[in-house]
């Protein structure tokens, strides 16, 4: 049993569907540690500002969404689809809205008895001191087709793909914290390693950085 006041992040970023959010749960059980899905607070605000019908692209009425956004709404359905997804990128890249979401997700990090973030600015922005970074990764055609098998919404693998693409595209290419691999960050690429090899490798990483730090 790890001591409760300790303060251990892990940071873990990479592309859509690359395997972060399997990875990222099975360390947080693993190791007892809090766990935030980043992506969800994003998914929130982008479906909140299609239904209520302004839509993702005025940027000071996202940037209320996010400000009023609760714990509750990281329940709720419809958070999953590629609609939500799109939308996500969308607001993401609004330099209000990722502000508004940046002191939740730093106070979680450093929370006391461990953490686990996934996104794609958790190493970067969030979280830089992180004792743990991950990179995950794989190749495009790979992450399409495990989307593609998790969606409902009927649509093909072509489509899954280009999608996939132009959301990797622009959480690349934004002004506002864009996705990038950190320099410290272990990259995991999943391509031709199985969730399991994957996980094996993360919770090595995160013993050895553990034991470095006599936690
Ligand atoms: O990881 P997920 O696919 O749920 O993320 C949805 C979108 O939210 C991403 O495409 C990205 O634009 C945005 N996002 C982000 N920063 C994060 C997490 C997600 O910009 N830390």
């Amino acid at each position: 049993m790890r001591g409760s006041g300790l303060i251990f992040t892990v940071a873990v970023d990479g592309p859509a569907a690359a395997g972060k959010g399997t990875i990222s749960r099975a360390l947080a059980s693993h190791f007892g540690f809090a766990y935030l899905d980043t992506g969800l607070l994003y998914r929130a605000v982008g479906v909140r500002a299609l239904d209520d019908g302004r839509g993702v692209l005025d940027p000071h009425w996202a940037a209320e969404l996010a400000r009023r956004l609760e714990e509750a709404d990281l329940e709720r359905e419809g958070l999953r689809t590629g609609r939500a997804g799109r939308a996500a990128s969308k607001v993401a890249a609004i330099p209000e809205v990722r502000a508004a979401l940046l002191d939740f997700q730093k106070r979680f990090a450093r929370r006391e008895g461990g953490a686990v973030l996934d996104g794609r600015d958790i190493g970067s922005v969030i979280c830089p001191q992180a004792e743990v970074k991950l990179f995950v990764t794989a190749a495009d055609e790979v992450r399409a087709a495990r989307r593609h098998a998790e969606l409902t919404e009927g649509q093909s693998f072509e489509q899954v793909l280009a999608d996939l693409r132009a959301r990797d595209a622009r959480d690349a290419s934004r002004d506002a914290a864009p996705m990038v691999r950190p320099s410290d960050a272990l990259l995991l690429d999943t391509t031709d390693l199985s969730i399991d090899a994957a996980v094996a490798k993360a919770i090595a990483h995160v013993n050895e950085r553990l034991d470095a730090g006599g936690a």
